[in-house]
């Protein structure tokens, strides 16, 4: 599996620096925290981001887990975010913290936050591990961001290419030959 990484592009030292301060920062957002939030996060690619974050966050929660397809199969190329299944406690008048791998072009964070709206919580605040910026929209609300990156395709630490690579500990490029960009053949 480490022959097919190309170049490491966040070592896991600066991703458990980032996630220890995101913790932080997530937990100075919501002060009164006595009744707790509830987090809501986007699998799969959340998952590894999720189990070190949640560790870290010294609050009450409970978790509601979402599943939303765009990447099907060995494509590089976002097919647009549809909503597959989720299994969601009741939202109503909590304070609910989405919590996703990756942000590009912000089609699965559009959809997921307004499904989550319409359950009616108190407050809805977004955090994500990664922003592409280059095509990260502007108009989309996300408070909280653990790395900027460029417009790149990485895998590892959740994040997978044809549904692998999910546990390199790491961030990482593959070998461009490994890539097969496109509609699936
Ligand atoms: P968006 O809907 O275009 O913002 O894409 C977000 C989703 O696409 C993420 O939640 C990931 O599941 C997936 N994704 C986007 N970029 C990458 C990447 O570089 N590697 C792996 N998955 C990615
Ligand atoms: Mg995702």
């Amino acid at each position: 599996m480490r022959e097919d990484v190309d170049r490491i592009v966040i070592r896991e030292h600066e991703l458990a620096e980032r996630v220890t301060a995101m913790a932080r920062e997530i937990a100075a957002g919501y002060p009164d925290s006595a009744e707790g939030i509830t987090i809501v996060t986007v699998l799969a690619g959340s998952l590894v981001f999720l189990s070190d974050l949640i560790r870290r966050l010294p609050l009450k929660m409970r978790i509601g887990l979402i599943t939303v397809s765009s990447y099907a199969g060995r494509t590089t190329l976002s097919n647009g975010a549809a909503l597959a299944s989720s299994f969601l406690p009741d939202l109503r008048n909590r304070h609910v913290l989405i919590v996703d791998d990756i942000l590009e072009t912000g089609g699965t964070l559009r959809l997921v936050q307004s499904q989550i709206r319409a359950a009616g919580p108190r407050s809805v605040k977004t955090a994500v591990l990664l922003r592409k910026t280059a095509k990260a929209p502007t108009d989309l609300p996300v408070e909280f961001i653990g790395f900027d990156i460029e417009d790149l395709f990485v895998v590892g630490y959740g994040l997978d290419y044809d549904g692998l690579y999910r546990n390199l500990p790491y961030i990482a490029v593959l070998r461009p030959e490994l890539y097969r960009t496109g509609a699936e053949p």
